[in-house]
C-alpha cells in the first residue's frame, strides 16, 4: 500500500518525528498532538500516485522555554525539523502532561485540601486523594491576576467518588476552584465560594447498578450476507459514486478530504474547525466556563477506540490511527473511525390509484463516524452520504452534564435546573463551526440566499395567496455573515456558475440548517471574543492557505484574535472563487431531570443537498425490492 499525502500519520513516522525532534531541540518537551500536515492546496492537487507523498509531522507541545510552545514541523524526506516558537499571548492546545501537574498540585495544596475537609471530603490518606477527581479548566478569558501573561492555566473544579469506578459527578465538591498555574507549577490561589455539603445520592449508570435490566427486546440483527456495498483502499473509500479520503486532525476531529459523486468534485475538505461550550449560570462555578474544545483541548486526540455491536451495529470497516502521548511514544487507537451502511427507510414512492400500482425504492446511506470524549461530556461526529447525493452531518451529545450542588432546590431555577437530589445543573450552549471548502463540480463557485417572499396584495395577486422564491448574491465576507430564518425558508446555495445543468441553469447545493441557536453571551463578553465564529450561523471567506480556525489555531489563554474574525477583516470579495463556508450548528440546553445521570443522545447537525446538480431524480435506477 502506498502512502497518500493525506494519510494518518502512521507509528513509525510519529517515532522518526520524536526522533529527529529531540536529536534537534532536546528532550524535555510535553508533546500535546502530533499529526500529519496536509500539504497546501495548489501541492495537493498536482500530486500523483508515485510522487513523494510529502510527509510532513507536526509535533505541538511546550518544554521549559517560557513561551507559548512549540509547533514542529519535521519532513521525513530529507529529515528537517522547522520549529516555530509560540508567542506569549498564544499556546499550544493542552496535553496530558497539564492535566497531570494540574490535577497533582490541587491535591498537594494545602489550602485546597482543607477547604475540601470543610465540605465533608476525607484527605487523610492516599485512598482519600484517590477518590477526589480534579477537572482542569481552560482558564483563557479569565486568566487570574496573579498568573503571569504566557503561563498556561487551568481553573480546577473536583468531585469525590465513592470508589474508583463511581459517577463522581454526582458529589460535585461545591464553591471550590483552584487556580493552577502550571508552567510555574504552583496553585496561586484557591477560591472558595461558600460551603455546601457534598450530595450524597448515587449515580452510577453501569449495568451492575441498575437492577434487573429490561426485557422483551428480542435480537435485532444487522447482516449483509455478500458483504457491504463500499470499496476501502488505505483511507479512501469508494461507495455508490461517491469517492473521499478519511482522517483524524488532532484539532478539528474527523475529517472527509476530495469528496466527489459520479467523479464531479463537491467538497475539497470537510470538518468541524472549532467548537465553544458557554454556560450561562451565575454561580461562581461556571459563570466564566466557556471551554474550545476542539482549539484547547485537541479534541482529535480524544477519539474513541469503538467497539462492533457497542458502537457500531452491522458490516462494520474500522479504520484505526496513532497518537503521540505526553512524552514522545506512539498511542494506537484502533477502530477510531466506523465505516458502515444504514438502511433508511423509503428513498421514494408512489401509489397510482388509477392503475393501482405502487413503485417504491428503499433509502440507504454510508455513515462515516467517529466519537470523542472531552472530560464529562462525549460528542459524536457522523456523516451521513445518501443515494440521491444529500449530505448529513449529524452531531450526537451525551455523556454527563455539568452540575452544582445546592441545598436549597429553588436557588436559581432559571439559570440552573435541578435535575437530581442536591443537583442542579447550569443552562449551556455547544455551538459547533463546521468549515466547508467548496469545488462544486470543480472550478470556483458563488454563494446564493434564497429565501421565500409573500407577495403584496394587487391586480395580480388579488386574493393575497402568492409568495415567490428569491435569491440574492453574497458577493463580500461581511454580506456573507448570515443568520438562519426558519420563517422564510431560507437557505444557501453554492453555485458553479460555469457549469450548467441538462436544463441550462448554473449547478447547486444548498445548505440546508437546522433549528441552531446563536451565542447567547454579550458582545463585551470574553466568549464572544474568543469564540466570534458563534455569533452567526454563516460565514463565508474565499479560500486562502492557512486559514483553517474559526477561532483561531491557538487559543489557550489567548483573547480571540486570528480566527473568522480576523480571516473577514479585509471584507475580501467572495463573488466568485475557491468558496469557504463556514456553518454555526448547535443547541442550547436547559438540562432536564432524564439528563441524569448520563444524557441519552441529544442531536443537531445539517444537511447539504443537491439543487439542479442533477436534472432530475438521481436515484430512479434504484433497483425495486418489490414482487407483487
Ligand atoms: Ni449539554
Amino acid at each position: 500500500m502506498t502512502t497518500h499525502p493525506l494519510d494518518p500519520a502512521t507509528a513509525d513516522e510519529i517515532e522518526r518525528a520524536v526522533d529527529l525532534f529531540r536529536t534537534a531541540h532536546g528532550s524535555d518537551a510535553w508533546f500535546s498532538s502530533c499529526g500529519r500536515v496536509e500539504p497546501d492546496k495548489a501541492a495537493l492537487k498536482a500530486w500523483q500516485e508515485g510522487n513523494d507523498p510529502l510527509r510532513v509531522i507536526r509535533l505541538l507541545g511546550v518544554d521549559r522555554s517560557g513561551d507559548g510552545g512549540f509547533e514542529a514541523d519535521v519532513a521525513l524526506a530529507d529529515g528537517s525539523v522547522q520549529v516555530r516558537r509560540l508567542p506569549l499571548e498564544t499556546q499550544t492546545p493542552y496535553g496530558f502532561a497539564d492535566f497531570a501537574a494540574a490535577i497533582r498540585l490541587t491535591k498537594a495544596h494545602k489550602g485546597w485540601l482543607s477547604a475540601a475537609e470543610k465540605r465533608g471530603v476525607a484527605v487523610a490518606t492516599k485512598d482519600d486523594l484517590e477518590r477526589i477527581q480534579i477537572d482542569p479548566w481552560p482558564a483563557g478569558g479569565y486568566p487570574h491576576p496573579d498568573i503571569p501573561q504566557g503561563h498556561r492555566a487551568f481553573r480546577c473544579i473536583a468531585f469525590v467518588r465513592d470508589d474508583p469506578k463511581d459517577n463522581g459527578y454526582a458529589h460535585p465538591i461545591q464553591g471550590l476552584i483552584a487556580h493552577v498555574d502550571v508552567t510555574a507549577g504552583t496553585v496561586v490561589a484557591v477560591e472558595d465560594s461558600g460551603v455546601v455539603p457534598v450530595p450524597q445520592t448515587p449515580g452510577r449508570f453501569d449495568s451492575a447498578h441498575q437492577g434487573a435490566t429490561r426485557e422483551g427486546l428480542r435480537e435485532l440483527e444487522i447482516t449483509q450476507p455478500d458483504g457491504p456495498s463500499f470499496e476501502v483502499d488505505g483511507y479512501r473509500v469508494r461507495w455508490q459514486g461517491y469517492d473521499f479520503r478519511v482522517s483524524i486532525h488532532p484539532t478539528h476531529g474527523l475529517v472527509l478530504h476530495g469528496l466527489s459523486l459520479n467523479e464531479r468534485p463537491l467538497l475539497f475538505r470537510a470538518a468541524l474547525s472549532d467548537m465553544v461550550v458557554p454556560y450561562g449560570d451565575s454561580d461562581p462555578m461556571h459563570s466564566w466556563k466557556h471551554v474550545l474544545d476542539a482549539s484547547e483541548y485537541n479534541l482529535g486526540t480524544a477519539v474513541n477506540s469503538l467497539t462492533l455491536g457497542c458502537d457500531c451495529l452491522g458490516e462494520i470497516y474500522y479504520f484505526d490511527i496513532h497518537h503521540v502521548t505526553w512524552d514522545g511514544k506512539v498511542r494506537p487507537v484502533k477502530n477510531a473511525i466506523c465505516l458502515h451502511e444504514e438502511d433508511y427507510g423509503i428513498q421514494w414512492k408512489h401509489f397510482d390509484a388509477q392503475s393501482e400500482t405502487t413503485e417504491v425504492r428503499r433509502s440507504r446511506r454510508l455513515v462515516i463516524s467517529s466519537v470523542f470524549t472531552i472530560g464529562n461530556y462525549d460528542y459524536g461526529f457522523y456523516w451521513y452520504l445518501y443515494l440521491d447525493g444529500t449530505i448529513q452531518m449529524e452531531i450526537k451529545l451525551t455523556g454527563i452534564v455539568g452540575v452544582s450542588a445546592v441545598e436549597d432546590r429553588a436557588v436559581n431555577p432559571e439559570q440552573s435546573p435541578l435535575i437530581a437530589p442536591n443537583i442542579v445543573s447550569p443552562v449551556h450552549q455547544h455551538l459547533f463551526s463546521f468549515r466547508l471548502d467548496w469545488e462544486l463540480d470543480g472550478g470556483t463557485n458563488a454563494l446564493y440566499e434564497s429565501e421565500i417572499e409573500a407577495l403584496p396584495l394587487s391586480d395580480d395577486n388579488p386574493d393575497g395567496t402568492q409568495f415567490r422564491s428569491v435569491a440574492r448574491h453574497l458577493t463580500t465576507e461581511s454580506q456573507a455573515m448570515r443568520d438562519t430564518s426558519p420563517q422564510t425558508s431560507r437557505t444557501w446555495k453554492v453555485v458553479n456558475p460555469e457549469r450548467l445543468n441538462g436544463l441550462g441553469e448554473p449547478v447547486a447545493y444548498k445548505l440546508l440548517p437546522g433549528p441552531s441557536p446563536l451565542l447567547f453571551a454579550r458582545p463585551e463578553s470574553a466568549v464572544a471574543k474568543r469564540a466570534a465564529f458563534a455569533t452567526h450561523h454563516l460565514w463565508a471567506t474565499p479560500y486562502a492557505d492557512g486559514e483553517e480556525s474559526a477561532a483561531g489555531p491557538y487559543t489557550v489563554m489567548h483573547a480571540g484574535e486570528g480566527g473568522l474574525t480576523d480571516y473577514t477583516a479585509a471584507d475580501r470579495s467572495i463573488a466568485q472563487c475557491d468558496l469557504v463556508m463556514w456553518h454555526t450548528v448547535g443547541v442550547t440546553h436547559v438540562p432536564r431531570p432524564e439528563d441524569w445521570p448520563v444524557m441519552p443522545v441529544e442531536y443537531c447537525g445539517f444537511h447539504l443537498v443537491p439543487v439542479g446538480f442533477f436534472d432530475r431524480n438521481p436515484t430512479l435506477d434504484l433497483p425495486s425490492h418489490c414482487h407483487s
